[in-house]
């Protein structure tokens, strides 16, 4: 039998509970032990400084206090969050920081650790792999879908249904106020959630950063001519979603984008109707409002598909495990479960990483996403 630790390493999603649950269930099966590493790679300083014991961390099929009084495991795959406890800071690159990570992974003795994580996840376990003997698998995680070499990780179709929900229910208030609604979604550098959600959820424009990275002029001068034909067309309201990655015109980040996009709408958009050109004689009087939807995101009972594909993922790392293959990233491909070499994952999301470069505002021309509603 074997002694496995699993842990939740970055920011938290939908799903992860629901990873923990059939990793537990199919290690259980196998005879194996199951230790619950708290608060990601920090658990294991703790161990190593004394703050807990191996025992406290064995997971049990029924050993959750929480959920034992719901029902055992089997309500944990319905519960948000993480059980475990997620925390997005970890600096392995600090010598004193991993040796203590390190030597708490091997007080605990384990014969493999199934890491949940994000790009930036994996980033920090690799790092750590290099520096010690250390036997792990990935499984992906995030609203923000940009794990390479998988179709989706865990957590994005829940954020989907989320962002496609809350443009439903905006579209309410904009169409009874005529307003145009600037909506900021999550992503960080991928535009995947505002993509989908926006064209599920009727965004007349969608600005992600892969097609728009800078908010230039000509870009609000493009969406206030969307706008005016809207209007022409006798619609007064509209929702345009922005990914939060897209970026001031002078390359700047900016957390709340959509409060400068509804501002330079309006501005433009009084602009354009002063100039007296008849077709911009709709855009008199329009009235904008930003609305950053923020960690609702993150939050919100898992789908139907992020606990199936949670119970397909935690089954698929628990059976590299038995096979002794490791160091391997579980990915969906093809709609099949299967896992990919982390040395050929790990040099791509350290790519990514370096790549926040942001075009001359001149060249990051009219390519907004124009939806089915135009
Ligand atoms: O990576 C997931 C994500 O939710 C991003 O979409 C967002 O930019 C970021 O995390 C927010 O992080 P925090 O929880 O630290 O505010």
């Amino acid at each position: 039998p074997k002694r496995i630790g699993i842990l939740t390493s970055g920011g938290d999603c939908p799903g992860l509970n629901a990873i923990i649950r059939a990793v537990i269930k199919c290690a259980t099966n196998n005879g194996w032990e199951v230790f619950g590493i708290p608060y990601g790679t920090k658990g294991f300083i703790d161990l190593e400084t004394g703050q807990c014991q191996p025992e406290d961390l064995q997971l049990r099929e029924h050993g959750y206090d929480l959920p034992s009084l719901l029902g055992g495991l089997d309500i944990l795959q319905f519960l948000s969050g993480s059980v475990l406890g997620a925390l997005n800071k970890g600096d392995p690159s600090d010598p004193d920081i991993a040796r203590e990570i390190l030597q708490g992974y091997r007080h605990l003795n384990l014969d493999a650790l199934i890491a949940i994580g994000g790009d930036g996840s994996l980033d920090i376990i690799d790092t750590l792999a290099q520096q010690g003997n250390w036997q792990w698998i990935a499984i992906p995680k995030t609203i923000d879908n940009d794990v390479p070499f998988t179709e989706q990780s865990i957590g994005f179709d829940t954020a989907v249904n989320t962002v496609t929900k809350a443009l439903y229910d905006l579209t309410f208030t904009a169409a009874s106020h005529d307003r145009i609604m600037a909506v900021q979604v999550m992503g960080r550098d991928a535009g995947h959630l505002a993509f989908q959600s926006g064209i599920a959820g009727g965004a007349d424009v969608i600005l992600i950063p892969e097609l728009t990275p800078c908010l230039s002029e000509r870009l609000v001068d493009q969406i206030c001519h969307q706008i005016s034909r809207l209007r022409q067309g006798g619609r007064r309201f509209a929702l345009v979603v922005i990914a939060e990655g897209v970026r001031r015109p002078d390359g700047k980040k900016d957390s709340h984008i959509s409060d400068y996009l509804a501002q330079q709408i309006q501005s433009r958009s009084q602009r354009l109707c002063d100039s007296g050109a008849p077709q911009f004689c709709t855009l008199q009087e329009v009235d904008t409002r930003a609305t950053v939807l923020g960690h609702i995101q993150r939050s919100g009972t898992p789908s139907a598909f992020d606990r199936l594909l949670a119970a397909r993922f935690g089954r698929e790392a628990i059976n590299l495990i038995a096979m002794d293959k490791y160091n391997q990233l579980v990915v969906l491909e093809n709609g099949e479960v299967t896992s990919k070499p982390l040395d050929q994952v790990v040099p791509q999301v350290r790519q990514s990483h370096t790549d926040g470069r942001c075009p001359d505002p001149v060249d990051a021309q009219g390519l907004m996403v124009q939806t089915a509603r135009d």
